[in-house]
């Protein structure tokens, strides 16, 4: 006989975080394969700010997950049963698996193959969707130049613990924001970041006063808000703003507050620049080979944040906006056979 699938669904679209009543736990049992199919044991979720984005009513890139529907996440395991000759059991892949314990992928869910060897943990953080939109985020929009002054919001987090490491790497002079002394000790003790401002206790606005007296020239902006305000009141003359995420406006019930700054922009011709990972699948593995390389050197280093069970993913995901994270959160959901 087959087994089960335990799957957490949408239940109630949320007012602010998550709660109780916001997923159910269901049970299904595991249908046969069709021709084509591969079915995959997850090991990993990703647990991300847009997973609260896409439960939204208001579609966004990506249309909303329906009531009833399994929630759509990231993650990361191993074929268990193929009727694929090109995923075989034993295959580790990658894709929108959905938050429950086995995905049956190859015709309705793509997934992609795991570079031989990778621990399938890597692929969810430092190689993976947070990585890469540090890559492509700093150097395809943000661009920083040798000497430059960059900061980065959100920096004790996946991805601008990584976007910060890499403007270092630019030969940037590079300053995080993050919400505890001790992210921030992370970021200049052990990332090599020039500074950090704990936004939480002190003032950015002042800070960047007295840390950048000539103005920012890049700004990667993971938080949106008032903290992006704050940036734009402190750009130098042909400043760039490469415009990652908003995680302060996502929990918003409200519509979010203004910005006010934005005619800085016209002052210092500067640019601020949206950008999403999606748009450069086909040149991820760019990415992921320059990340391998410079984590071979050294020069880039991670921390993954890893949650045990698929029913703590709600918890886990408000962990994201309370800023218990540092580095990648994923919830491990069953075994890595690549540990
Ligand atoms: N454009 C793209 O394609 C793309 C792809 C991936 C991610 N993103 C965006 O990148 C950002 C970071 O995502 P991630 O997955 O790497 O998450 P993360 O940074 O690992 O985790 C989120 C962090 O945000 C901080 N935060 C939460 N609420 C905040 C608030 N109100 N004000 C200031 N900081 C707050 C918290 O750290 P503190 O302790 O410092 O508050 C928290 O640890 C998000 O905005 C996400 O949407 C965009």
């Amino acid at each position: 006989m087959r087994g089960t699938n335990r799957q957490l669904r949408l239940a109630r679209r949320p007012d602010g975080m998550v709660d109780e009543h916001t997923f159910e736990l269901a049970e299904e049992p595991l249908r046969g394969l069709a021709d084509g199919e591969f079915l995959v044991r997850v090991a990993y979720l990703s647990i991300d700010p847009t997973n609260r984005v896409w439960i939204r009513a208001e579609p966004s890139y990506l249309p909303p997950v329906g009531i009833g529907e399994v929630m759509r996440g990231g993650g990361a395991g191993a074929v268990v049963e193929s009727r694929n000759d090109a995923y075989p059991v034993g295959t580790g892949v990658l894709g929108l698996l959905g938050w429950q314990e086995y995905a049956i992928c190859g015709r309705d869910v793509t997934a992609n193959a795991v570079p031989p060897g990778v621990p399938l943990q890597h692929m969810m953080s430092v190689y993976g969707a947070t990585g890469v939109t540090a890559y492509f985020g700093m150097l395809d929009v943000a661009d920083p130049k040798e000497g430059e002054t960059v900061v980065v919001s959100g920096a004790a987090g996946a991805t601008g613990s990584v976007a910060g490491q890499i403007a270092k790497i630019r030969g940037g002079r590079v300053i995080g924001i993050a919400g505890t002394d001790e992210k921030c000790r992370w970021l200049t003790d052990e990332l090599g970041f020039d500074a950090a401002i704990n936004y939480k206790t002190d003032d950015i606005g002042v800070r960047l006063d007295q840390l950048c007296p000539d103005g920012v020239d890049v700004f990667f902006d993971n938080v949106g808000g008032a903290t992006l305000d704050t940036l734009l009141r402190h750009l130098a003359l042909g400043a760039r703003i490469a415009l990652c995420g908003a995680i302060s406006t996502y929990n918003a019930a409200e519509t979010p507050p203004p910005i006010h700054w934005y005619v800085n922009l016209v002052v210092q011709r500067a640019r601020m620049q949206g950008f999403l990972v999606l748009d450069y699948l086909d040149r991820f593995p760019e990415a992921v080979r320059a990340l391998v390389q410079w984590v071979s050197e050294g020069r880039i280093q991670w921390r993954d944040h890893v949650v045990e069970g698929l029913e703590q993913a709600p918890r886990a995901l408000n962990m994201l906006f309370r800023g218990e994270n540092t580095g990648k959160l994923m919830v491990r959901v069953g075994p890595d056979p690549s540990a």
